[in-house]
């Protein structure tokens, strides 16, 4: 059984699993590694962005990490064939529905945010984004002409109440572990399934959560308080869509998405599916620019939630928070280390 299948994808990807491999041989070298075109990569190989193979693959390794996927090369690929494709097909064929991504303030970096230094030194946010459902998965969705011309286009926003306890279900029992708080982001103002999601959210936290502290807030001022005062935040559950926008937000309140890890998990004993929350940034592909610490650190998680290595993963996460105490620095971060720079920087601290 592989332990980690790396799945560099394009991009910026290849370059920062190349990271991954180096720090993994360096800490953990008894895990079986393999690796395979995933993505645009895989499209120009095989003709399609996830092959059966890859997805067997994948489901039968103890943990997944993929690089990025995407970039205008393949823009005119059908949309089923199209990198991102690949990578919603691999999650919702892995299961993983459960995206943990977690909006951490390295001290070494207060000053590299957008935002004060008060508002972020010491911010510990974890988002529980739900992965396999929602608008990206919901039917019917087209484009259609119109007889008087123009066009008509229709996404469907869906979800059950089995999708939403499950996932909700990740969220409590994370802030049981952390700070025993949990705030449900939703439109439930103006859309049905924002209705039905804080019903079953409230019936659950009634139930079987009522230990821990519940908030219901409107995704839009999630927005604002994300902002305004992320500290005030413990965990995060929303849905597929605000849950890909909001992280995106929050990744900024780090200093970087270049820093920013995530853990896809499923039903329990099930492989995890790790990524970094960056996409494939064709403009700077290539050329040694990226930083890989979103990916490293997503490694971290896999050796936390999937591979079953506590003592590993600390030490990664200790020698990643040294390096950057150290100065380490791409130049996302204000810096002048290339990717494999800051690869010898955390490979040092261990
Ligand atoms: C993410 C990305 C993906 C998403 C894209 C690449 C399909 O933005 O993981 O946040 O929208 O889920
Ligand atoms: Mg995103």
């Amino acid at each position: 059984m592989t332990d980690l299948l790396l799945l560099p994808g394009d991009g910026i990807g290849p370059e920062v699993t190349a990271q991954v491999r180096r720090v993994a041989e360096r800490l953990t070298p008894d895990l079986s590694i393999e690796e395979r075109a995933f993505g645009g990569a895989s499209y120009d190989a095989h003709g399609a962005p996830l092959t059966d193979e890859t997805l067997a693959a994948a489901k039968a390794a103890r943990a997944v990490l993929m690089g990025a996927v995407g970039g205008p090369q393949w823009a005119g690929v059908a949309r089923d064939k199209r990198p991102e494709a690949g990578l919603l097909a691999l999650r919702a064929g892995m299961e993983v529905f459960a995206n943990l991504r977690p909006a951490l303030c390295f001290g070494p970096l207060a000053d590299a945010s957008s935002l004060k230094r008060e508002l972020v030194e010491g911010l510990d946010l974890m988002f529980v984004r739900e992965l396999t459902g929602g608008i990206y998965f919901g039917q019917p969705r087209f484009i259609e002409d119109l007889p008087g011309g123009g066009k008509r286009a229709v996404d469907t926003q869906v979800y059950t109440t089995a999708e939403i306890e499950r996932v909700a279900r990740v969220a409590f029992e994370l802030a049981r572990k952390r700070r025993g708080k949990v705030h449900s982001a939703e439109k439930s103002n103006v859309m049905d399934s924002g209705l039905l999601w804080r019903e079953v959210v409230t019936d659950l936290h009634r139930r079987e959560y009522a230990d821990v502290t519940l908030e219901h807030i409107l995704a839009d001022n999630a927005a604002m308080q994300i902002v305004k005062n992320p500290k005030q935040f413990d965990v995060i559950v929303t849905d597929n869509l605000f849950g890909d926008i909001l992280s995106d937000e929050a990744a900024q309140l780090t200093g970087s998405l270049g820093m920013l890890p995530s853990a896809a998990l499923g039903a329990e004993g099930k492989p995890g599916l790790y990524e970094p929350i960056h996409g494939s940034a064709p403009d700077i592909a290539g050329q040694g620019l990226a930083n890989p610490l979103a990916a490293i650190l997503s490694f971290e998680m896999a050796l936390r939630w999937s591979l079953a290595r506590p003592a590993e993963a600390d030490r990664l996460f200790a020698a990643v928070d040294k390096a950057l105490a150290a100065g380490a620095r791409t130049r996302d971060l204000g810096g002048s280390l290339t990717t494999a720079q800051m690869g010898d920087a955390v490979l040092a601290e261990l």
